[in-house]
């Protein structure tokens, strides 16, 4: 894709060692995605200013901005994944409402889509989510770049509390926060790379993450420093075997929480332990978290059926889109 920089704009790296800079890039970005999103899930600036400030080891993160007058009126995220995925870069443009249509978009793209190739990545994949009532601009902007959709997910809410769901008396709960401890760390691993290879994601060509210690206490470790992570996982009274997890996030601060990975082993299948999993984490909840966020693909019944039981309901489709550039 080729195209000028429109006439008084400036695309640039944001320096990540400017606190006031970050902020602005944060809050620049937050406005630009609510705008047309009323139910958007945004990152929080603490989080933000974990990736921001240290890099982690298994992605290379860069972002960029657009300013006019020296103002800034666009972002950009550029992600590389280091470990697996090495052909793949994930972006994501935003540009405040005051400034769409006039090219901004575009040339966010095309910066990254120059970084993206010098790293060496043959395709850019890329979350779009618009709201069910607001439209967005978010498809047909992607859409012009060349993106095609590859896997649909819904972007579900819930307000707390949820419909009651025990967990089945063959099975007990064990739950933690922050840290897994150490008894339970071979079996949480063994199910999150289970959850990382069963995961659906319809047409979108990846390897699978897989964790190991070192990776799972790297990412803890950070997770730590920008949400509470609250973990409930269900034992099999019988034989101790390890059924299913349940992962929730809540970022510091915030009054919601949103749902991460719900896995249920296959041989434990059928106790409704999927419910009973995340119920437990949010009965666990401080009174102040009154809202919970999920997503789930329309083609996953089981789970959908389980969220809706819940109390969940669709407020935005969220779109997996990937442009090749090679
Ligand atoms: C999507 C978004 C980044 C577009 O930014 P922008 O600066 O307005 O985009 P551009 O002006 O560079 O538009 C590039 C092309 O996208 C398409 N496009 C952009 N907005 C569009 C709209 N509202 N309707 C139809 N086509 C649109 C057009 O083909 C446009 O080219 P054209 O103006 O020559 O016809 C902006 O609307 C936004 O921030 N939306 C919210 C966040 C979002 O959805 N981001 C995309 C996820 S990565």
């Amino acid at each position: 894709m080729t195209g000028a920089i429109p006439c008084g704009v400036d695309i640039e790296e944001l320096d990540t060692t400017d606190p006031a800079a970050r902020r602005t890039w944060f809050e620049v970005m937050e406005r630009a995605v609510r705008a047309d999103r009323p139910h958007a899930l945004v990152t929080t600036l603490g989080a933000v200013e974990v990736t921001m400030t240290s890099p982690s080891t298994y992605f290379a993160r860069t972002w960029l901005q657009a300013t006019v007058g020296g103002t800034v009126v666009g972002t950009a995220e550029l992600e590389l994944p280091l470990n697996e995925n090495t052909d793949v870069a994930w972006a994501e443009v935003d540009v405040l409402p005051t400034h769409r249509r006039e090219g901004i978009g575009r040339a966010l793209w095309q910066a990254v889509e120059q970084r993206a190739r010098a790293a060496g990545r043959t395709r850019v994949g890329g979350e779009v989510t618009v709201d069910l009532a607001v439209p967005g601009a978010g498809l047909a902007f992607a859409t012009a770049l060349g993106a095609r959709e590859k896997h649909r997910e819904d972007h579900l809410l819930a307000e707390l509390p949820v419909a009651a769901a025990p967990i089945d008396p063959d099975y007990e709960l064990v739950t933690w926060q922050g840290r897994c401890p150490d008894e339970h760390r071979p079996a949480y691993l063994a199910m999150r790379n289970q959850m990382n290879a069963d995961v659906p994601t319809g047409e979108l060509d990846l390897e699978a993450e897989v964790l190991d210690d070192a990776r799972l206490a790297a990412s803890e470790e950070r997770l730590g420093r920008a949400y509470d992570v609250r973990v409930a996982a269900a034992r099999r009274r019988s034989d101790g075997t390890f059924g299913g997890y349940s992962l929730l996030f809540v970022p510091h601060g915030a009054d919601y929480g949103w749902q991460d990975d719900t896995l249920v082993m296959p041989e434990h299948r059928g106790h409704r332990l999927g419910a009973a999993l995340k119920a437990a984490n949010y009965a666990g909840l401080p009174q102040h978290i009154g809202l919970v966020h999920t997503w789930t693909a329309p083609t996953n019944t089981a789970m959908h059926h389980t969220n809706t039981a819940l109390g969940f309901h669709v407020v935005e489709h969220m779109h997996e889109m990937e442009a090749v550039i090679a």
